[in-house]
């Protein structure tokens, strides 16, 4: 892994790494401080929080909400006791929120059109619409799909607050719904990713697992930010980069999202 890593550092002019990867972080201590905390909303994403952990959020009066990519996940989280339900469909961009890794790529790819409805179908608890979403016209679509409420990842990527780099903002921007894909090469698990040379080069190099993969990429990643160098980046987006075309503020996409969401729902009436 390190020698076909060492060619991507070598372009960047960093240093070649011999050792293994540093362990990656345990999460388990984060959540006991988030608990300590007593924050009021805690979301999971990538695997079921189970009963154990529901509960005692629970008990601490903390609201959980858990992010899924199939029907069986969710009724899963549900009877784990979760507070509601977001059901991710294969649009998004970013981590697809598999609790188990699929073989491949393609295989659990529900987009979110199938994926929300069905979700809907099987559980009590409000379901969140999560993929592909950018415009009031989705957020229309998602309710009627049955969902009380959207979730948009890709969108705030293009914002004037966001804390990604130039280069990765204008690669949002300048991405057709056609340049991402679903890859494991980032972080040993699968996500959406904006094609670069840097996905074609890491898919060519030997994966780690989930994590340690992070951990193995983490000197190029950060290197690729402080060049601002889009070829090199981890450009996290979904298919709804290709409705994305300015670089608005937070506030001016969400009050957007809000207006255009009213009309649209007028129109159809
Ligand atoms: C830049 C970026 C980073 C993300 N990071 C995570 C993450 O760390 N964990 C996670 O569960 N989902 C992550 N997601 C996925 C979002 O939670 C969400 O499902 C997705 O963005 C919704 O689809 P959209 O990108 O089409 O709006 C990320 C998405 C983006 C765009």
């Amino acid at each position: 892994v390190q020698a076909k890593h060492n060619a991507i550092r070598e372009s960047l002019g960093i240093p070649e790494k011999a050792a293994p990867p540093d362990p990656p972080v345990d999460l388990s201590a984060k959540i006991d401080l988030l608990l300590d905390e007593r924050i009021s909303v805690l979301s999971f994403g990538l695997g079921d929080p189970g009963q154990e952990l529901v509960g005692r959020c629970r008990s601490l009066g903390i609201k959980t909400i858990a992010m899924v990519s199939t029907v069986a996940d969710a009724k899963a989280v549900e009877q784990a006791g979760i507070d509601a339900v977001i059901a991710q469909g294969s649009e998004a961009g970013g981590h697809r929120s598999h609790f188990q890794k699929p073989e491949s790529p393609q295989k659990g790819a529900v987009g979110t059109m199938t994926l929300v409805p069905a979700v809907c179908d099987v559980v009590s608890v409000p379901v969140v619409a999560a993929g592909g979403i950018a415009d009031g016209r989705g957020i229309a679509a998602a309710l009627a799909l049955g969902a009380a409420g959207v979730m948009l990842g890709t969108r705030f990527v293009a914002t004037q607050e966001s804390m990604a780099v130039t280069a990765y903002k204008e690669a949002v921007l300048r991405a057709g719904a056609n340049d991402s894909r679903i890859s494991d090469a980032a972080s040993g698990r699968y996500a959406r990713l904006i094609e670069n040379d840097l996905l074609d080069r890491l898919e060519q190099a030997p994966k780690l697992p989930f994590m340690w993969q992070s951990s193995a990429v983490s000197d190029i990643l950060d290197e690729a930010r402080r060049r601002n160098d889009g070829g090199m980046l981890a450009l996290w987006a979904g298919q709804s980069s290709s409705l994305i075309n300015d670089l608005p503020s937070a506030v001016e996409v969400v009050s957007r999202l809000m207006d255009q969401t009213r009309q649209v729902i007028d129109s159809l009436k």
